[in-house]
């Protein structure tokens, strides 16, 4: 399987606030986006998908007004069907929802796009690729998660590096250029490794707001994978 350094493709920065300080949301997205933050990754769980509880409706209504970068929102649920118009009236421009919770994928993709936004399928560490196989020409972003989804500050699953080359080829023969996102783990270690097996898009929280300088923590992690991705 070939890999994919110097494509050239655009890779985008998408800071997790699941790290950030929950009190100083309003500056902590905009510390990153002077350091060249793309898109703000918003995890919404819910206690029964994924152990942890975090965020709802209400503030990605509230960041909606804070920032003008588009607001990814992983939603960590187990019927994100009830919730699609929810979050996208509160201001979510990119939506991803996990396979494993969903019976009907096809049916809530369409429906994302029909609500606004744009619609991405997430795969955790144990989903076969091939779970997606059906839904790939119709998919706007493919989520592959690198660690097990529920906690930040997880240590990066090897493995992902294959799984993403074997998303991405499965995206061409669908003939979808869609990109593919990469989630858990991902910092000054890990990157090189990600963006060359073909990840476009780049969740990292704790390596961007676990130190003490959330802005420069974004350029610097940015920097590295726009060098591997040239
Ligand atoms: C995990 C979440 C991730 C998490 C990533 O369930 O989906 O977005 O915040 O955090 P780090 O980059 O610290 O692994
Ligand atoms: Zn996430």
């Amino acid at each position: 399987m070939s890999l994919r350094p110097g494509s050239g493709r655009a890779i985008r920065l998408a800071p997790s606030i699941l790290a950030a300080d929950f009190a100083n949301l309003g500056a902590e997205i905009a510390a990153v986006a002077r350091g060249g933050a793309d898109q703000v990754h918003v995890d919404v769980m819910d206690g029964h998908f994924v152990p942890n509880l975090t965020i709802g409706v209400p503030v990605v209504k509230s960041l909606r007004k804070a920032t003008t970068l588009p607001l990814d929102v992983h939603l960590m649920i187990m019927d994100p069907d009830r919730y699609l118009e929810p979050f996208i009236d509160a201001g979510a421009n990119l939506v991803s929802v996990h396979v494993e919770v969903l019976p009907h994928l096809h049916r809530t993709v369409a429906q994302i796009k029909k609500l606004g936004a744009k619609a991405g399928v997430v795969l955790n560490p144990s989903t076969p690729v091939m779970a997606i196989e059906e839904i790939a020409a119709d998919v706007d972003f493919v989520l592959v998660m690198s660690v097990n989804p529920g906690f930040g500050g997880q240590v990066f699953i090897p493995h992902t590096i294959n799984k993403i080359q074997r998303v991405r080829a499965l995206l061409d023969r669908a003939g979808n250029p869609a990109p593919i996102e990469v989630d858990g783990g991902i910092d000054l270690s890990t990157v090189e490794s990600v963006v060359t097996a073909g990840a476009d898009w780049l969740v990292a929280g704790n390596a961007i707001f676990g130190g003490g300088n959330a802005e420069q923590a974004a350029r610097t992690l940015k920097a590295k994978a726009e060098a591997v991705s040239r």
